[in-house]
């Protein structure tokens, strides 16, 4: 993950004596049973949780030195605290990041002078916030939100003087071989980041956005807690969510029919969020639909544990009509996406989604960062002469 989500799973306290005796309770200790022993734990939990697949083991392990940035530019301990967790020639793929030029990177070192330094140098000691952490035995998937001053730049674009706070949406999908990292597929909503301090590179959303929350459920956080689900549960969302996908993406009928009439979607950045099926359907696939013919989808990964799921994958489509304000094309384009869902009694009540819009203005012939750099100097500018007459 790129800087990944810290799990708050997985260390449960050891409870140590209760201090009833300071309590101000008189007599307490006379009606209790003398100790003999001291408690002994009686399990212990394995990381993730009890019940935790192999998958969510060596995540949890992971972000946990992620998240809590642990020597995160000091080489050789990184490293060393690394290496456990990633296959030696792992694939680390990220967002299309214009200027920066990450294209996917092989390997700890090139990942740790690729995304990892750069991320960390713009956004200094984010506060990950994981809410959704499903697996199997190997592959996993998180989605999250970090907390954050903005201070450096983001792929040659500037944060606004004041550097502002940030809530960064993230998500992650990795493929694992025996308990190490072979592939890490990881994507930030850029346009949300971006409109949060006021650079609006594409249209505004046609829905208000509520941010990228944590599930509506009693699921445990992240979510799921492994050991409240069977391995039916996850094979009985996934065929929802399977179905989902085709229905949604592949044939186009474009009714959602596996979503609830009530649902909550938190969409991307240039759309926002919708709380009904109806919103879900007129805001997000009719326009896809409209925009791109000939659309054929891509899938890199579907995982889910219990009521959660999830899918990396990319729609391509050939741009025949406006998308996010721009007008056609004719280029042939993709449009990568992460998204999440909660599905119960067979149909998805909440859904997230993150879609690399960078990364398809890019094959549009259309620079988003440029864009958004030339709109960082702009605002900075007016900032300036706004301040002049009133210092001086
Ligand atoms: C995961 O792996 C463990 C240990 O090898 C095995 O006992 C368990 O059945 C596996 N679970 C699933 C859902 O594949």
């Amino acid at each position: 993950m790129p800087f990944a989500c810290v799990a708050a799973l997985g260390l449960a306290a050891l409870a140590g004596t209760v201090a009833i005796a300071t309590m101000g309770v008189p007599n307490v200790r006379s009606v209790l049973p003398a100790a003999t022993e001291p408690t002994k734990p009686v399990v212990k939990d394995t990381a993730g949780g009890p019940g935790s697949l192999l998958a969510k083991q060596a995540i949890v392990g992971m972000t946990t030195i992620v998240g809590q940035h642990i020597a995160w530019n000091d080489w050789k301990p990184w490293s060393v605290a690394m290496a456990p967790f990633w296959a030696d020639d792992f694939t680390y793929d990220f967002n299309y990041v214009g200027p920066w030029n990450f294209g996917p990177t092989r390997g700890l070192r090139a990942w740790y002078e690729g995304e990892h330094l750069h991320i960390n140098a713009a956004f200094p000691d984010t506060q990950w916030q994981e809410f959704l952490c499903a697996t199997t035995n190997t592959t996993a998937t998180l989605a999250c939100y970090g907390l954050v001053q903005w201070t450096g730049e983001f792929a040659g674009v500037p944060p606004p003087k004041s550097h502002p706070k940030v809530m960064i949406r993230d998500l992650d999908f990795y493929v694992l071989e025996g308990k190490r990292i072979k592939i890490n597929w990881c994507l930030i909503d850029v346009v949300d980041l971006f409109e949060q301090v006021g650079y609006q590179v594409v249209p505004k959303g046609p829905l208000k956005s509520e941010g990228y929350r944590a599930p509506n459920a009693m699921d445990g956080l992240p979510a799921p807690s492994s050991s409240m689900f069977t391995k039916e549960d996850a094979a009985r969302s996934e065929q929802v969510w399977q179905a989902a996908l085709h229905d949604d993406y592949d044939l186009g009928t474009g009714e959602g029919k596996w979503w609830a009439e009530n649902l909550n979607w938190y969409g991307p950045g240039g759309v926002g969020t919708a709380h009904s099926r109806e919103d879900y359907v007129k805001h997000w696939l009719k326009p896809l639909r409209a925009a791109f013919s000939n659309l054929e989808r891509s899938t890199d990964l579907v995982v889910c544990e219990g009521p959660y799921c999830g899918a990396h994958f990319y729609m391509w489509g050939t741009h025949t009509g406006e998308w996010m304000g721009e007008k056609p094309t004719g280029k042939r384009v993709p449009i990568r996406c992460g998204a999440h869902a909660r599905i119960v009694d067979g149909k998805i009540v909440e859904g997230w989604l993150i879609a690399d819009i960078p990364r398809a203005f890019h094959a549009m012939g259309v620079d988003f960062f440029g864009r958004a750099r030339e709109m960082a100097v702009a605002q900075a500018a007016a900032e300036e002469s706004h301040s002049q007459p009133s210092d001086k």
